[in-house]
């Protein structure tokens, strides 16, 4: 992979490329912030590790999207941070018009670069920058659920005293509290969770999931880093080196589960050309509906960012 940029060099973009860089397998790393002189010296920062830690990517910050020209995949985490007492939806407007401008930048200099989005709210995020990019649905993709599901395995690995490693789960629906948890579809080492941990325990680790955003705004004072930025890096990784995992990711529906026009988190599988298949998981009609619930509350956000001046 050549070269990726990633838009904002606060606490999770400057993670993302941090983690990326530690990957070793991108030439270049591009970190884009309105505030040029954080970006360089964050890009700074991370290329003075290389010599410690092993990697040749070469990071460089800057508030010039001209350096961003021909871009592989950018990542869009520009944009700002919950701050106690306000959930993601009270940041639509200040973050949309941010996407808008960020992307129309990036569109500017890469023709079909994949972008993945990292801004919350995220699934009306993800809605603004494919509609400012004029890019194909598989191309622009939200990260969400790998996070919403690491959240919810790293709560379980606790609880089961077990390694983290050998959770596998997936959730789907929208980033937050409308998040659609699947216990029968978590397992440990391939043993289905349900064998191995009560009902209730189960249902208050999910209930600590949807709100585990919020937990951390509350311990910090701003929203986390280090699980979104491994997360969003995570996706790079499985695109650059057509991996073909399968990952929750905030993908655009055209009919699968019965839904249409809408960004809302599933389980995809991510390659060179981005999103490769949706995968189309037969629900319960309980499952289905907190699903159709879920996207309910993701299409008013999108009518929401629909009526913005900006948009
Ligand atoms: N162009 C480029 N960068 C911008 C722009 C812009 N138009 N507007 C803001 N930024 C930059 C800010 O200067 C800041 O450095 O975005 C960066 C955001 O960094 P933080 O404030 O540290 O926020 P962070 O915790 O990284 O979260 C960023 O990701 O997880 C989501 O909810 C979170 O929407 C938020 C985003």
């Amino acid at each position: 992979m050549n070269k990726v940029t990633v838009i904002g060099a606060g606490n999770v973009g400057a993670t993302v490329a941090n983690v990326l860089a530690h990957k070793d397998f991108i030439k270049e790393i591009v970190l884009v912030d309105i505030k040029g002189d954080l970006a360089q010296g964050k890009a700074l920062d991370s290329w003075q590790q290389a010599p410690i830690d092993y990697y040749s990517t070469r990071l460089i910050g800057t508030d010039d999207y001209s350096k961003t020209k021909d871009s592989d995949i950018v990542v869009i985490t520009a944009g700002l941070p919950r701050k106690p007492g306000m959930s993601r939806d009270d940041l639509i407007s200040t973050n949309a018009g941010i996407v808008n401008s960020v992307t129309a930048s990036v569109v500017k200099y890469s023709s079909n670069p994949i972008i993945i989005v990292v801004s919350n709210p995220l699934d009306v995020m993800t809605y603004a920058a494919y509609k400012v990019s004029g890019i194909s649905d598989h191309r622009v993709f939200g990260m969400a659920g790998i996070l919403d599901t690491a959240r919810y395995r790293a709560f379980l690995a606790e609880a089961l005293d077990v390694s983290p490693k050998d959770i596998q789960a997936i959730l789907m629906g929208g980033h937050g509290d409308s998040m659609v948890p699947l216990p029968r579809f978590t397992t440990v080492s391939g043993i289905p969770v349900t064998e191995l941990i009560e009902e209730s325990k189960l249902n208050a680790i999910v209930d600590r999931t949807k709100v585990g955003g919020g937990e951390l705004v509350k311990l910090m004072g701003t929203s986390a880093w280090y699980a979104p930025g491994a997360a969003a890096a995570q996706m790079v990784e499985a695109i650059a080196k057509d991996e073909k995992r399968i990952f929750p990711c905030c993908a655009r529906l055209n009919g699968q589960y019965g839904l249409n026009d809408v960004f809302v988190g599933v389980p995809v599988k991510l390659g060179q050309n981005g999103i490769e298949q949706i995968l189309e998981l037969k629900l319960s009609d309980s499952e289905k509906q907190l699903l159709h619930q879920s996207a309910a509350e993701v299409k008013v956000t999108m009518e929401v960012y629909d009526k913005l001046p900006a948009a």
